[in-house]
């Protein structure tokens, strides 16, 4: 799979997402790291939020995930990967379409996530898995 760059900054937190309750626990360090860099309240909702539709399609689509949570603080950023060894996407421009869905969500994870953060990257291939990156400004 065409792997995504380095990442800048300090590894925060490292997330298995097996089960629904991983989730949570994922979101919430999402969460903590933006804290941690004092954002204001609506910037941590809204990485928190996209992060959150990233992790259940890691868990529903790709079988099970993991979440790499990265602080820059000197950027005040927070990156977020999910990366799973799933089917893949078969195609991309469709599943970013909103309204699109192969399962019997609303298809808005994807679109949605990408409109509430600062920095989105997804790369997946068929049969290896799929890595999303996002980026929310604390
Ligand atoms: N990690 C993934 N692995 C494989 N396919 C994925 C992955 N993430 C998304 N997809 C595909 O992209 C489609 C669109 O994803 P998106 O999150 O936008 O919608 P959804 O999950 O189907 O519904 P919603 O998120 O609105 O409940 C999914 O239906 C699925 O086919
Ligand atoms: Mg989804």
């Amino acid at each position: 799979m065409n792997r995504l760059p380095r990442l800048r900054g300090q590894l925060f937190e490292r997330h298995e997402i097996t089960v629904e309750k991983d989730i949570v626990r994922a979101r919430q360090a999402v969460g903590r790291a933006m804290d941690g860099l004092g954002a204001k309240a609506i910037r941590k909702t809204r990485l928190v939020t996209a992060a959150s539709e990233i992790f259940r399609n890691g868990l529903n689509y790709g079988g099970g995930a993991v979440a790499l949570i990265h602080c820059d603080a000197g950027n005040r950023m927070v990156w977020v990967d999910c990366i799973d060894d799933g089917p893949g996407i078969e195609d991309m421009a469709l599943a970013l379409r909103d309204g699109y869905t192969s399962g019997t969500g609303l298809g808005r994870g994807l679109g949605g996530a990408k409109r509430l953060v600062d920095e989105f990257d997804i790369v997946s291939e068929p049969g290896v898995g799929t890595h999303v990156r996002l980026a929310g400004r604390a």
